[in-house]
């Protein structure tokens, strides 16, 4: 008899498969795996297979894909949610739904344990743990990469000693992860914050040298900050997101490469790809800047920032979340209308917008004849403007 269940995160790699029997000979735990298709690349049904293959009692297959569009993306995007403003958060946002996954099968199973394939230096780790906590405190953890301390040739070993499948191909340098949202990757030469990222490194997109010659424009429309639609065309979330990708990354748009400050006080060099958060992002806060009036805009950005924070240090179950996630949800009413966008080489550039809400008055905005706005008001407007500073500069007595 075992001495308890463990719901395993499995994504079907070495680590994690290894984890499967180590959880066994370690804790004499009965393991279960749970894989989540976020709409990263690899057959869910052979993974689910293969953590039986290797022993596990139970393996479980969820496609998250709609649910992770839905309550993580789209919140994300409403907040313009960028680290460091410039990483969209594809990994960050991943790990709390997985979590919640866990736990939810973890009770459904009256397993007292679940366990995470991350390391011991990275953010995930966090994230995973600080989010079943919040979900369910009385829920142990177990890590095992972090507790083994085994290399990669003691874990391909320990695989080969207990039958459990080793790579064939030669291991690619990087580690790397990839959800909707986007595909990250570290390690190898990339070290060397220096070094320019060889073109073996990007996955998604094609270099600007290859990328096509023609422009290419697409046309996104919003409903309440949310995009509904590509040129024209209405579009489930998922598609619409996979459909960005491609497109996307076929004019070598969204690549970031960063030195970015992980949670755990490590500087960390990181090359993403993500096409379809790059020009989301993009195109939402451009119709916020015709939709948003000027002090709700200007106060949004600080929390934009704050809330990208806390995604990447995993406090998304956070009573905090919750309240930005109110307040970004009701600036979003006016945020409806479309964005014309221009891929070319690289670079995506917005070039249009349009809204039925748009504060953009063309009669006050004009140098030509229509103009309306009142220019005799300016001169009195500047005078109390300027009084505190005319103020203060007399006080000084500088000239
Ligand atoms: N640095 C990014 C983050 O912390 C990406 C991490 C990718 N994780 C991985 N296991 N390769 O969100």
């Amino acid at each position: 008899m075992a001495k308890g269940k463990v719901i395993l995160a499995y994504s079907g790699g070495l680590d994690t498969s290894v984890a499967i029997k180590w959880l066994q000979e370690k804790y004499d735990l009965e393991v279960s795996a749970l894989a989540i298709d976020l709409g990263q690349p690899g057959d869910l049904d052979t993974i689910k297979q293969k953590a039986l293959d290797i022993g596990a009692k139970e393996s479980y297959v969820i496609d998250a894909k709609e649910e992770f569009a839905k309550d993580f993306i789209v919140p994300a995007l409403k907040a313009n949610a960028l680290y460091e403003g410039q990483y969209p958060l594809a990994t960050a946002l991943a790990r709390p739904l997985i979590a919640k996954h866990l736990v939810e099968v973890a009770k459904k199973s009256n397993a007292d344990f679940v366990a995470h394939g991350s390391t011991g230096k990275g953010n995930d780790q966090v994230r995973f743990e600080v989010s079943v906590a919040s979900l369910d405190p009385s829920i142990k953890i177990i890590a095992p990469i972090r507790e083994w301390s085994m290399t990669r040739d003691e874990a391909m070993q320990y695989a080969e000693k207990h039958g459990i499948p080793v790579p064939t191909t030669k291991k690619s340098p990087y580690s790397i992860d990839e959800n909707l949202w986007g595909r990250s990757c570290e390690c190898g030469v990339l070290e060397n914050p220096w070094e320019e990222p060889p073109e073996d490194v990007y996955d998604w997109t094609k270099s600007s040298l290859e990328a096509s010659d023609k422009p290419e424009y697409v046309e996104i429309s919003f409903v309440e900050g949310e995009a509904v639609g590509l040129n024209e065309k209405q579009m489930d979330r998922v598609s619409l997101i996979e459909t960005l990708n491609d497109i996307g990354g076929k004019h070598g748009v969204g690549r970031i490469d960063m030195v970015e400050n992980r949670l755990v006080g490590i500087k960390s060099r990181e090359i993403y790809e993500c096409p379809a958060a790059t020009i989301l992002i993009q195109a939402h806060k451009e119709l916020e800047a015709l939709t948003l009036e000027r002090d709700l805009s200007h106060f949004k950005i600080p929390l934009e920032l704050k809330y990208a924070e806390l995604v990447y240090y995993g406090q998304w179950f956070s009573p905090l979340r919750e309240a930005l996630d109110s307040f970004f949800e009701k600036t979003q009413k006016k945020v409806a209308g479309k964005v014309r966008m221009k891929l070319h080489k690289g670079s995506s550039c917005v070039v249009g917008r349009e809204s039925k809400e748009s504060l953009y008055d063309v009669s006050l905005a004009t140098y030509e004849t229509a103009d309306s706005f009142s220019h005799d008001s300016a001169k009195g407007f500047i005078e109390l403007f300027g009084l505190p500073l005319k103020v203060w500069a007399k006080r000084q007595k500088k000239w």
